[in-house]
């Protein structure tokens, strides 16, 4: 499609981002099974929720704008998981794990941080009030998961991460499981 107007690429940039989320929606649960703290394991389920509920959010913002919600693909997103399944699939400690998977879920917040603050302001210049509102709804939400997960990084997983030392005793999903799945979720959305 050719991209002649701010419009176009508000488009064009809602379709990554819907990408992007497709791909979260699939690969979140394996992140968050990976994960030995309980605390952090709730919030990347909580984020995950959301995530649907954003997956829908732009849904609406498609139809507003009369467009097809288009799955493409994501390079960003995607990188970002591939290196997130590499480090999980190194032998690992599972606390140091901990600390690799908050690295890995704010690298995407802040990827998709970026993403939604852009198209708030997209939607601002073409004066489109009710798209505007959604993405600014999804912006404070993805604030909102960042905020926690350096609550957690700094409440204590960075430091059991540094003494190799776990406050959980849960069984813990192989590395193995996670390469598996979250390397075949890109297929799976297509
Ligand atoms: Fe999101």
């Amino acid at each position: 499609m050719r991209i002649a107007t701010l419009q176009d690429l508000l488009f064009n940039n809602m379709t990554d981002i819907y990408t992007a989320e497709r791909l979260l929606l699939q690969s979140l649960p394996v992140m968050a099974s990976l994960a030995s703290s309980p605390r952090l394991r709730q919030a990347m389920e909580m984020h995950l929720e959301e995530t649907g509920e954003q997956v829908e959010r732009l849904k609406t913002g498609f139809e507003l704008l009369n467009a097809p919600a288009m799955i493409k693909t994501c390079p960003g997103i995607a990188g970002i998981i591939k290196e997130s399944e590499e480090i999980a699939a190194k032998d690992i400690d599972r606390e140091v794990l901990d600390a690799a998977l908050i690295a890995a879920s704010q690298r995407i917040e802040h990827y998709e941080i970026s993403a939604y603050g852009t198209l708030a302001e997209y939607a601002r210049a073409l004066g489109l009030p009710e798209l505007q509102r959604l993405f600014e709804q999804t912006l404070a939400e993805e604030k909102a998961a960042d905020q926690i997960l350096s609550g957690l990084a700094e409440g204590g997983i960075n430091a059991m991460a540094e003494r190799g030392t776990s406050a959980s005793l849960d069984e813990h999903a192989h590395p193995a499981a996670y390469a598996a799945g979250v390397g075949a979720a890109e297929k799976r959305i297509r």
